[in-house]
């Protein structure tokens, strides 16, 4: 008689016990165990005690330089930017996951691969959260559904058997499954979007995808915290993870790969949510460029995501405070990397920034993280403290380190080469640095104090 395992699963980390507790001892959260019964184990494990010790196993492994190459040819989905972060276009037999916010545009996004793509392969759509009608609306919607054809092959459908059985069926070159969470595995007695059913729907069409080499699309949801909802195994079972996110007042959209087998990950897609649909956006520096150059303040730097130089203003505002211990707030930028900063300005400069509020803002909404970025807010910071404004089409790149000296950064050629496109005149840059660009006039420097001497024109020490 098998016996039955009960285990108490998480639905936040996906850690399992057998015994209940009230917080999960794994990620702390809260009622998040719940129970779920398994049956004995597969009978695999039991084939393998049984099986004859005498009869040699076949071998099935072969040497490296034997094993045979096959040529992947890569489909373009239509969208340059999201070929671009998939490392050159989707790869047949994959599984991409594309997670993000409700309502930031994955759907979208993905019903207009679907169109493009079917237009030369045969793709399913399968949508599991809106019906047949509510897709086709959204259909007329877009502009890409003008593009000929009947389109891809849509199914409403939650039951993942049902969507399997299609698969089979049709055997399509691409399925997008939209969405994840919403699918539910009628063996399993947990409730749709649970560990279990997401980590076990997921499985299934792995399988399948592997086996008929369909490339798979998969919608996932994210949590409040913004990381993927569901089990971490999730992440490790697809080859690459993307993250649709954005500003929702903005309507630009920023794609990530966050994981990637067959690509470069931190490379960016940028898009713009119009009424008809994504459009994607090929010049995006263009985008990060807010004011008029030259106003108090304000410095702006050329950030790097992958290969992808964007040049980005910074804003600062310093003020006196009128708080025991003066505000800092940071919005695009580690607000520990503005404390450092400003303590390398007080300790190098003796500025005096502790007695004074400071705030900065990366314009358009992005995320900088990367320290080439320091340089550029040290001038925005000071350039706001003394009242000056940098001269007009200056760039600045270079991470501070704790003693005042500028590093060099990677990929200063291409950030420079984006800046001239973009009609900037001046860069001022970590010294050793070696590079050459024709349409700029490079200054080097090998501290803080010579960099914004450099870039201000004055000696921001001076009083
Ligand atoms: P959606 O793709 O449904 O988001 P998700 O699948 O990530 O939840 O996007 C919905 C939002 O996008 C909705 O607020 C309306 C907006 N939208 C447009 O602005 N233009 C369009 O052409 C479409 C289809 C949606
Ligand atoms: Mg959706």
């Amino acid at each position: 008689m098998p016996r039955t395992v009960t285990t108490y699963v998480c639905q936040n980390c996906g850690a399992q016990s057998r015994q209940f507790f009230g917080r999960c001892s794994s990620c702390g959260s809260w009622n998040s165990l719940v129970e779920q019964s398994s049956g004995p184990p597969p009978d695999g494990r039991r084939r393998r005690q049984s099986a004859p010790a005498a009869e040699p196993t076949p071998r099935r492994s072969e040497a490296m330089a034997a094993v045979g190459e096959r040529a992947v040819q890569r489909l373009g989905t239509g969208f340059d930017e999201l070929d671009r972060v998939l490392g050159g276009g989707l790869v047949p037999g994959s599984l991409v996951l594309v997670g993000g916010d409700p309502g930031i545009g994955k759907s979208t996004l993905l019903l207009q691969t679907a169109a493009d793509l079917a237009q030369r392969q045969s793709v399913l759509y399968v949508s599991a959260e809106e019906s047949a009608q509510q897709v086709k609306l959204r259909w007329q919607r877009l502009a890409a559904a003008g593009g000929g054809g009947d389109g891809p092959q849509l199914l409403a459908e939650t039951d993942l058997e049902q969507v399997l059985q299609e698969l089979e069926a049709l055997r399509p070159d691409v399925a997008v499954i939209d969405s994840i969470q919403a699918l539910h595995d009628a063996d399993l007695s947990s409730a749709p979007g649970s560990v279990a059913q997401v980590r076990e729907c997921a499985a299934s069409l792995q399988r399948l995808a592997k086996k008929l080499d369909i490339a798979l699309l998969l919608v996932g949801h994210v949590t409040k915290e913004g990381m993927l909802a569901g089990p971490k195994v999730l992440e490790h079972l697809v080859d690459a993870v993307l993250t649709f996110e954005g500003d929702r007042f903005a309507s630009h959209r920023l794609l990530r790969a966050v994981k990637n087998r067959f690509g470069a990950t931190h490379e960016l897609g940028v898009f713009e949510m119009r009424d008809r649909g994504l459009l994607e956006v090929s010049n995006p520096s263009e985008l990060f460029l807010g004011s008029p150059e030259g106003s108090v303040g304000m410095a702006t730097i050329v950030a790097c995501e992958g290969t992808r130089p964007l040049v980005v203003e910074l804003q600062a505002l310093v003020s006196t405070t009128s708080y025991a211990s003066p505000r800092r707030m940071a919005t695009g930028i580690g607000t520990n990397r503005l404390h450092q900063i400003l303590a390398v300005l007080e300790k190098h400069l003796g500025l005096p920034l502790s007695r004074f509020d400071c705030y900065l803002a990366v314009a358009g909404g992005l995320e900088v993280e990367e320290p080439a970025a320091d340089l550029g807010v040290a001038a925005a910071v000071v350039a706001s403290f003394r009242d000056l404004a940098l001269p007009a089409g200056t760039v600045l790149v270079g991470e501070l380190g704790l003693g005042g000296q500028l590093r060099p950064v990677g990929q200063l050629e291409l950030r420079l080469q984006e800046a001239a496109r973009l009609g900037f005149r001046r860069a001022v840059v970590p010294k050793g640095s070696g590079v050459s660009c024709p349409e700029l006039v490079i200054q080097e420097a090998s501290g803080i104090a010579e960099a914004l001497v450099a870039a201000l024109g004055v000696n921001p020490a001076d009083d």
